[in-house]
């Protein structure tokens, strides 16, 4: 049975909280959907630049469209019960699809394919089960102080200069998380590296986030891919990096037992499958922690540069959330908990905003979704850019309402109509790593300044993830 989509709306919405805002809601700029279905040769030419504008009316007002399109027969799913069926009760049945395995190895080496995020069957079950210890509540927690303090920090070179200094804040909060995610994962060993390393991975997301029309049409490896040579120029040279970093810190395990750094590194390097007792293979915990890297630094700055915008451009949930910054409690494992309205503004931007705008998966065999059946071969669309401003989910989709994500209300929202971080059981492994990083970067930023957004309304950009074009400026004030 499926789902009374009006039911569910009711109950997701505004209507208990219609008296918690009177001020006409902010909606930031997203662009318009198109009337009509673009052709073959239309969709090639705007998936390259930007997928988000290829979508119609039609896939944010229904709850699921089927039909070929140029990479054979797809469904978008848009319901949550299908999402559910898709993602969870039959997940087995779904894997990666092709063409999101063919994007996210572009220009790489062969152990790419060796990482949690686009590992499959066995070596995906091993992978997560060997992992997962080290992404826990508790052991996550444990990263909170440095998180902290190098949260703190860049902040404190920011009131080095005068108040009114502009930030491009898309490229700070691309800092801080590196920074965050340099000292927690492998203790800063490769300080010197920092500068290639934020080039590298900016070059690499940058041409690896284009969908290219010979990946489309599945066209053959050795048919070179224009702009492509980038992309493998800087997977060599993380490669290079990440190699020398586990060299340097093998040699460390056996010479200087007592000097190793209890990071992430060395959990990776250390952990074994609870099931087996094998450990990850010296090209796994490479692969895993390239992944680590690219998957875990893009996106969490994304959405701290939306969520900076969202708040620079609604004056009174910035004074709300920096009223609660200044009151937060001592430790930083709990402001996620300690913080409704400062988690609600976070939580809504990526509602508004999603880092990961898509997720695809292809039907291993024949299935049945609502009433339409699936063939096997055919991809289904998971879409958060699409669900998370989907007309039959969701009140006002466009605006900016916190509010929906308060206590009171946030439990009335259906868990597959709200999907940032995906969900069964490939949901992402660093959602606590995140929030927690989120709310500390936060809090350290609204208890010191305060933002204000200058140029036009930024567009968004589907890139892997999704990103603001151009950049993100913003004056400072010292509060
Ligand atoms: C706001 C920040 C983040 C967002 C929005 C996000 C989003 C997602 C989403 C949507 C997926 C599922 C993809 C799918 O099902 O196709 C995913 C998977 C994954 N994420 Fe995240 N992520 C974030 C931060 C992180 C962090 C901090 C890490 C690691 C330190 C991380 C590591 C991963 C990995 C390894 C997977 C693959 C999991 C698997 O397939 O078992 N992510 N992420």
């Amino acid at each position: 049975m499926l789902v009374d989509y009006r039911k569910l709306r009711a109950g997701n919405l505004m209507g208990d909280l219609k008296n918690d805002f009177t001020r006409k809601p902010f909606v930031p700029f997203a662009p318009a959907p198109r009337l009509k279905p673009l052709g073959n040769i239309g969709q090639m030419f705007v998936l390259a630049p930007n997928p988000i504008e290829t979508w119609t009316q039609a896939h944010f007002d229904l709850p699921l469209i089927s039909g070929p399109s140029l990479v054979g027969e797809v469904i978008v799913v848009n319901q949550p019960e299908a999402i559910r069926h898709v993602l969870v009760d039959n997940a087995a049945n779904y894997q990666k699809d092709p063409l999101q395995r063919r994007v996210l190895a572009a220009g790489s080496s062969e152990g790419s394919g060796l990482g949690l995020l686009s590992a499959e069957g066995d070596l995906w079950k091993r992978t997560r089960r060997t992992l997962a210890p080290s992404f826990t509540p508790r052991r996550v927690a444990g990263f909170a102080p440095v998180m902290r303090e190098r949260a703190e920090a860049r902040v404190d070179r920011w009131l080095k200069r005068r108040s009114g200094a502009i930030l491009e804040i898309d490229r700070e909060m691309t800092g801080v998380t590196y920074d965050i995610l340099s000292a927690n994962l492998f203790s800063d060993a490769l300080a010197e590296d920092a500068p290639g390393f934020e080039r590298e991975l900016a070059a690499l997301l940058d041409s690896i986030g284009r969908v290219h029309p010979f990946d489309i049409l599945n066209a053959p490896k050795w048919l070179p891919r224009f702009g492509r040579r980038k992309a493998r120029q800087s997977r060599l040279w993380f490669e290079g990096a990440i190699s020398r970093l586990i060299e340097y810190r093998l040699t460390l395990m056996s010479e200087h037992p007592d000097a190793v750094p209890d990071d992430l590194l060395t959990a990776l390097m250390k952990a074994s499958d609870p099931e087996t007792g094998t450990g990850l293979t010296q090209a796994e915990v490479s692969a895993n922690l390239f992944t680590f890297i690219a998957a875990g630094h893009e996106t969490t700055a994304r959405a701290l540069g939306w969520t900076l915008y969202l708040l620079a451009r609604t004056p009174d949930w910035w004074e709300r959330c920096a009223e609660e910054a200044c009151n937060a409690p001592g430790d930083p494992a709990h402001w996620l908990e300690a913080m409704p309205a400062m988690r609600a503004a976070f939580e809504e931007s990526m509602r508004l905003f999603p880092p990961v705008p898509m997720m695809s998966r292809i039907a291993g065999a024949d299935d049945m979704l609502g009433n339409i059946p699936v063939a096997k071969g055919t991809i289904a669309i998971i879409a958060p850019w699409l669900i998370h401003r989907h007309t039959l989910l969701w009140d006002s989709p466009g605006a900016f309402l916190p509010e929906r994500f308060l206590p009171g209300a946030r439990e009335k929202i259906d868990r597959f109509a709200y999907l940032p971080f995906g969900a069964g059981p490939r949901v992402c492994i660093g959602a606590v790593f995140a929030q927690m990083e989120a709310m500390i970067v936060l809090t350290s930023v609204l208890r010191r300044v305060r933002l204000t957004h200058l140029d036009g309304e930024p567009r968004p950009v589907h890139r892997i993830t999704l990103r603001p074009e151009g950049r993100l400026a913003m004056k400072m004030e010292i509060r």
